[in-house]
């Protein structure tokens, strides 16, 4: 059940140069949110910004009735919604979407991420560890600066493996160079972050055999399902934002939907 909230901004944390960890604060969505869905963001004081911009959760905490964002400033909205002031409210429209599945008792999940790619699999981690699950994550950035809350996954006692392309922490590369080492066994793949590194890694997940969920960003307008403004290419048109933005990795067709953005 979805509901427009009003949530306040409790405490904003730097990750890096261009990226911030906000606290807000709202008991419904910090209780309902489930780990791969995401919010249509309102900023009601920033002119111009007309339409909610999509954010995935990627942390709650129902008890202190708080969740988490996971901003990385790329344009107006985003660098709007970095630089607010704590005590202030935006509205969030959520939860929306479809969520992570937890892997089948024999699997072992393998998450890759890139990038902002990383905010959903934070609260999924927590969902895994909840259900005593271990996972391996792997993170992959530019730079070090990129590998956004690799701690937070490691005190959750997760097996982090990371890749930077300029080598500044951990292999020297995209996150792809870790894959193959990863998949060895029975594994639930999971993934999110830029789009030709989803691609590389539904074709070794594909070649593999290996189940592969993979959460998709499109440029959204509504995020309820009504401008189809946010289509994916499976057998037919889906709409990303209701359907998705978690899909069976198999299901796309990838070669006739490269990312429109
Ligand atoms: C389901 C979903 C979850 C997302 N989760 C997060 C998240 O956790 N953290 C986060 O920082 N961002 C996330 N994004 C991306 C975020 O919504 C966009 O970066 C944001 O809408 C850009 O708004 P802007 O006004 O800052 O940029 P604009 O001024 O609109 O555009 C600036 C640049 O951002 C690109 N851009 C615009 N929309 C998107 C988009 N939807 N995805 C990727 N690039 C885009 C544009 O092509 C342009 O290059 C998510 C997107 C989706 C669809
Ligand atoms: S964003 Fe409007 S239909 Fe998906």
């Amino acid at each position: 059940m979805r509901r427009d909230e009003k949530a306040t901004l409790v405490e904003r944390r730097a990750l890096s140069p261009d990226a911030s960890l906000l606290c807000f604060r709202s008991s419904f969505l910090a209780s309902a949110l489930r780990p791969g869905q995401f919010t249509m963001v309102r900023l009601p004081e920033a002119e111009g910004l007309l339409l909610r911009r999509p954010y995935s959760f990627c942390d709650a905490e129902p008890d202190r009735e708080q969740f988490s964002l996971l901003v990385k400033e790329v344009g107006r909205g985003t660098r709007a919604l970095a630089r607010l002031p704590e005590g202030a409210e935006v509205d969030c429209l959520g939860p929306l979407g479809s969520t992570f599945t937890m892997p089948a008792p024999e699997h072992r999940p393998v998450i890759v991420a890139g990038g902002v790619g990383i905010a959903p699999f934070l609260a999924f981690s927590r969902a895994l560890r909840a259900a005593e699950r271990d996972a391996t994550v792997l993170l992959g950035g530019r730079t070090a600066h990129d590998l956004y809350l690799r701690e937070e996954f490691e005190a959750l006692g997760m097996d982090v493996r990371c890749a930077t392309e300029d080598g500044s922490f951990g292999e020297k590369g995209r996150v792809s160079v870790l894959i193959d080492d990863a998949l060895a066994g029975p594994v639930q793949l999971y993934s999110c972050g830029p789009t030709p590194m989803l691609v590389k890694v539904a074709e070794l997940a594909r070649e593999r055999g290996v189940a592969h969920q993979v959460s998709l960003e499109r440029r959204m307008g509504c995020g309820m399902g009504c401008c189809l403004g946010c289509v994916v290419y499976t057998s037919e048109y889906v709409r990303c934002c209701s359907e998705g933005p978690v899909f069976d990795a198999d299901s796309i067709q990838w070669d006739r939907d490269r990312h429109p953005l």
